[in-house]
């Protein structure tokens, strides 16, 4: 394991943060751009800091990202960027086989470390490299960030004060469909590329985060079955789909449906959780209210930072009837990633997550394989 950065570059580091960088002089670079390293730049650009290179599958493709960005520098590799003198930041957003050694590689050279999700395509990897993490006293981070959406946070604060009772039951689906059709290909369909999961590496970890986050609960066991369309050409194709039963460490039990195959869902992740006084159900696509319901009357509450709890209201950068949504909550994760970077205290919840909420998602992930593979109960280390 590499040795604990203490100093590098002459700069400080006070319990692993680093207290030289100033708010807005903090460099970063983005390795992928992609989709999600396109969103990472406009996050990072709200933050005030510096997007100082991108890098992208080959130098040439790296230099046209870079100008159509309007970013000063393209590296020639994701290797050279995140090992570059130049950068306190890297957002790594490539594709998912390249994460481990990219992350690892950047915190070995004392960077700070944004990695998208799933961390690793291993467990084994993935808890390597969140000990790597804590070791290098640097901020390891991974955008699982629909904790940020100001009615998620509001449903925890509800979850916490007692409002909402004992949590009984935990259910919901995340279901898209842009891989429902034979055809439909992407580089997340490749075992390699993608990893040995896709669906649910690729979007029920986010449900597994967000309800673990709001609810306190974690996984315990599951079981899991998993669905795997026929492919053109007879090319092999990662799971489409998982529907697993859940219990938790606290008493809860859970069923889950994640999918990519489902016609006319766009990017629907749904979650209820019944307690014994309420229910609460938040709609990713539909953020600006909670259903909050009740043997009396139901509601629907509005985002409006005026009635929320702090840490809703925090997150809600603009007041009622102004809707946000997921570019917001992208903003506020970078935002408070990088005053952790500088060395400030929390703001408040939520905590941003970290590589070793990564990893535990990566643990369960394997579990769904397995149980599906043997139609048994698997316990979530
Ligand atoms: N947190 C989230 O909400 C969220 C959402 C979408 C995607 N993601 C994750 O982000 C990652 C990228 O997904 P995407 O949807 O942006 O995919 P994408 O295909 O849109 O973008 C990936 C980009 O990386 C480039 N690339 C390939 N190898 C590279 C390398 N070695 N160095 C630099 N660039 C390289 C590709 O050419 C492509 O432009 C995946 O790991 C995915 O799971 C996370």
């Amino acid at each position: 394991m590499a040795s604990v950065f203490s100093k590098r570059n002459g700069r400080a580091f006070v319990g692993g943060i680093a207290t030289s960088v100033p708010g807005s002089s903090l460099r970063t670079a983005i390795a992928g751009v992609g989709m999600i390293g396109r969103v990472h730049m406009d996050a990072v650009r709200r933050t005030g800091a510096q997007v100082v290179g991108v890098s992208a599958s080959s130098p040439a493709r790296a230099k046209e990202a870079a100008a159509a960005l309007g970013v000063e520098r393209a590296f020639d590799s994701s290797q050279e960027l995140v090992t570059s003198d130049d950068v306190d930041v890297v957002h790594i957003c490539t594709p998912n086989d390249a994460h481990a050694a990219l992350a690892a590689l950047a915190l070995r050279a004392g960077k700070h470390v944004v990695c998208e999700k799933p961390l690793t395509t291993d467990a084994a990897t993935a808890g390597e490299l969140a000990a790597l993490a804590a070791e290098s006293g640097r901020v390891a981070a991974v955008p699982f960030v629909y904790r940020y959406h100001p009615m998620a946070a509001e449903a925890r604060e509800r979850v916490r004060d007692g409002r909402t009772g004992d949590v009984r039951l935990l259910h919901g689906h995340y279901l898209q469909d842009w891989l429902s059709q034979p055809a439909d290909t992407n580089w997340r369909v490749d075992a390699i590329a993608g990893g040995p999961s896709r669906a649910f590496a690729d979007i029920g970890s986010h449900w597994c985060d967000l309800v673990e986050w709001v609810t306190g609960h974690r996984i315990a066991e599951l079981t899991a079955t998993s669905r795997t369309l026929p492919r053109a050409g007879g090319t092999p194709r990662t799971e489409d789909a998982v529907q697993m039963l859940f219990r938790t460490d606290r008493g809860a039990t859970g069923a889950l449906t994640v999918s990519q195959i489902s016609p006319g869902r766009k990017n629907r992740l749904w979650f209820e959780i019944d307690g014994a006084t309420t229910s609460l159900a938040f709609d990713q696509e539909n953020p600006e209210t909670l259903f909050v319901g009740s043997r009396g009357e139901n509601a629907a509450v509005q985002r409006d930072p005026a009635v929320l709890s702090p840490a809703a209201a925090r997150l809600s950068v603009v007041p009622g009837g102004h809707p946000m949504g997921y570019l917001d909550c992208f903003a506020a994760f970078v935002r408070d990633v990088h005053a952790a970077v500088r060395g400030e205290a929390p703001a408040g919840p939520p905590a941003f997550p970290t590589f070793d909420d990564a990893a535990r998602m990566v643990r369960v992930t394997e579990a769904v394989l397995a149980s599906a593979a043997d139609r048994s109960w698997k316990e979530v280390s």
